[in-house]
């Protein structure tokens, strides 16, 4: 089949938040999609792409054979007037640097697309580049957990080598018994978005660091690093490490911003990555900034959102810029803040959602969406997938923002009965 002459960008990978973004920039039927089948029939993408104009097809390709990119190149034909091509998801960063490499257009670069989206790779490149990071080993199973406690402290972390979202990811305390919990781990699948691969079950296991948490998004226009900015992260404290609120900017101290972008270069460097965004993660401890983890796409939990709001412009139109062959982006100052409160709730079933209207009249108030209605049932928050909302507001800087938000986000309860109970009664 000839591929159309009105496509001029290749999203790899189905993404509603990429296609909205897409569809405010390009015209009509300009861009193709590329996705596994299981995932197009899991997500019903067909049905869902046909809502955007700019979309002009939907085609099965293995864009997720990260072992094997050059069967994605050897599937999908160039379309004559490509111009860009983008990861739409975490999962598609390998196959789209590779057909941008393919083709001609600028990208990540084929080898440090596979650094960003495999964390024992990750771990590797940084410490020979001298990046400070936690202990960490690759592990198969719960015996190979216990030989790397007994030599780096009984503290951990375990996780998945590639996934995302905090699934499957846990903390461990020094009396966990890991032998219990490995299967949380190991059985974590993120089947909606994830095709099945034999290289899909790698696991690691890591030291436990301490300290606040953030992340660093730069764009990156031929392997150097132009915008920046720094998000600060609340996470839950729990065994799983789901992310609560984001604020942006950090309002950090200047010499901890300069070793976190010194850091962010280096890694960059290391990885001979050449064009695109990085979303670097990084506990600071004593010593400075501790890699936790770096993806090579744009951050999920409305971070770029938060970014437009803070800095003024748009993060995805400056990423499609450097993707289609244009000039850096350099960096600005905001000129304000922003941030993002996600909404908790007990487990159960919703009883009622209390305070919509009172939270949409705070203070510094952008957007307040609930994600859950009465009926439902909330299941505990282990990963992203099931947390019950989310609320945005800014603020005069990233501290007053997160401060409104903290606001925003208290004057709504979502009340729950007890699930299990409930189940009982019936
Ligand atoms: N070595 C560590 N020490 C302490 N906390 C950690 C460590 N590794 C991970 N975490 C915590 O677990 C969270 C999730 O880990 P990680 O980022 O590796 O997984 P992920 O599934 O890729 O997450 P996401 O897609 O949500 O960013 C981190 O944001 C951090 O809060
Ligand atoms: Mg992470």
């Amino acid at each position: 089949m000839s591929l159309s002459d009105s496509i001029t960008h290749v999203l790899v990978g189905f993404s509603v938040g990429s296609l909205s973004d897409l569809e405010e920039r390009l015209p009509e039927r300009s861009v193709l999609i590329l996705e596994e089948s299981s995932v197009i029939e899991a997500r019903r993408a067909h049905e869902q792409a046909a809502k955007f104009r700019c979309v002009a097809a939907l085609l099965e390709a293995p864009t997720q054979d990260e072992e094997h990119p050059e069967r994605v190149v050897a599937a999908v034909q160039r379309p004559p007037r490509v111009q860009a091509v983008m990861p739409g998801v975490e999962y598609g960063v390998v196959s789209a640097a590779a057909l941008a490499d393919a083709w001609g257009v600028p990208g990540a670069g084929l080898a440090a697309a596979r650094v960003f989206r495999d964390k024992a790779r990750l771990r590797a490149v940084a410490g020979a580049a001298g990046i400070a990071q936690p202990a960490w080993a690759e592990v198969s199973g719960p015996d190979e957990v216990e030989r790397f406690r007994s030599v780096h402290g009984r503290a951990c972390v375990i996780k998945p080598g590639n996934s995302q979202a905090s699934l499957g990811v846990q903390l461990l305390e020094p009396d966990d018994d890991v032998h219990a919990l490995w299967s949380h781990t190991a059985g974590a699948r993120d089947t909606r978005q994830r095709a099945r691969y034999a290289d899909a079950d790698r696991y690691l296991v890591e030291q436990r660091l301490y300290g606040p948490e953030v992340s660093v998004e730069v764009l990156v226009h031929q392997g150097v690093v132009g915008f920046r900015n720094i998000t600060a992260k609340t996470v839950l404290q729990s065994r799983y490490p789901v992310e609560l609120a984001h604020t942006v900017p950090a309002g950090l101290p200047a010499a901890t911003e300069e070793a976190l972008y010194r850091a962010v270069r280096l890694l960059a460097e290391a990885a001979g990555f050449r064009n695109g965004v990085l979303h670097a993660e990084w506990i600071l401890g004593d010593g400075g900034p501790y890699l936790v983890e770096c993806a090579a796409r744009l951050p999920g939990d409305n971070i770029p959102q938060l970014i437009d709001l803070a800095y003024g412009g748009s993060l995805a139109d400056d990423l499609l810029g450097i993707l289609e062959g244009g000039g850096p982006v350099g960096p600005r100052d905001p000129l304000g803040g922003a941030a993002i409160r996600f909404l908790s709730s007990p487990p159960g079933v919703v009883a009622e959602v209390l305070g919509e209207e009172k939270a949409r009249a705070a203070k510094g108030v952008h957007s307040v969406h609930v994600g859950v209605a009465p009926g439902d049932t909330v299941r505990p928050t282990t990963s992203s997938w099931e947390r019950a909302g989310h609320v945005i507001a800014t603020g005069a800087d990233g501290p007053d923002a997160a401060a409104n938000a903290e606001d925003v986000a208290g004057r709504i309860a979502v009340v729950c009965t007890d699930g299990a109970a409930e189940e009982e009664r019936r």
